[in-house]
């Protein structure tokens, strides 16, 4: 496993509410000061051409900015959540990105809405933002479809803030699983590297690159062991 620096760059907006509604002001915030530094690294890593996957595509954001940059490659966006799908067909014509997919129900913890590996595989899949507000258990999701429905050269790289070594990188991250935890809601905490890689391990794949990302976020590579 190697260990990447991202370049940092300069945050200012005022931070909205914390609220996981992917179509929330917080939500839209987090995007807009992601989506840059991670576009950088999907510029390292994604293939020239192929089929790549976003899972809990929420409002569309990401996949909508990314498209433009990687013209040869066929997007699919999905949400377990139907209601955003408007959103995401709705920032496809704005930016009239012809690559894009229509998006499609998957819910990770539900194996009977994962896409049928007859019906083509994936040369990569990606998620953002989801395992702050979401059980450790959907790792076992990603990398159990992850496992089905990539081709045997292909990667998921999953973005967001987590612990390592059971304990947060920064103060800022501490202050930040302390305000996820004050909420009372049970799986709204930093989840740790260590349990991704168990659950991508039980599906042969392994941790093989981790990105530093700025505000002490990460991104995490995995790929068949
Ligand atoms: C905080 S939002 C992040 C949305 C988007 N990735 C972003 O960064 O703007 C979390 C998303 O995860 C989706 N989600 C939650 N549980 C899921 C599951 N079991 N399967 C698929 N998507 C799920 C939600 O519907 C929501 O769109």
């Amino acid at each position: 496993m190697s260990e990447t620096q991202a370049s940092d760059v300069q945050i200012s907006d005022p931070r909205p509410c914390i609220d996981p509604n992917p179509l929330s002001p917080y939500v839209a915030w987090a995007g807009n000061r992601n989506k840059d530094p991670i576009l950088s690294v999907f510029n390292g890593i994604f293939p020239k051409t192929g089929s790549v996957l976003e899972l809990a595509s929420g409002a569309g954001l990401h996949i909508n900015y990314f498209a433009p940059h990687f013209p040869e490659i066929r997007f699919q966006p999905s949400d377990k959540d139907l209601s955003v799908f408007e959103s995401i067909k709705a920032k496809r014509a704005e930016a009239a990105n012809k690559n894009i997919s229509d998006p499609i129900a998957i819910d990770l913890t539900d194996e009977t809405t994962w896409p049928d590996p007859k019906d083509g595989l994936y040369d990569a899949i990606f998620v953002i933002n989801i395992f702050q507000v979401a059980p450790v258990s959907i790792a076992e999701g990603i990398a159990a479809l992850g496992a089905k429905i990539l081709k045997p050269e292909g990667f998921i790289a999953i973005y967001g803030p987590f612990t390592l070594n059971g304990k947060p990188t920064t103060p800022s991250n501490l202050a930040f699983d302390g305000e996820l935890r004050a909420t009372a809601v049970p799986d709204w905490h930093l989840k740790d590297i260590g349990d991704l890689e168990q659950a991508a391990n039980k599906h042969g794949l392994a941790l093989k690159q981790r990105f530093d990302m700025p505000v002490n976020n990460f991104i995490l590579q995995f790929a068949r062991a």
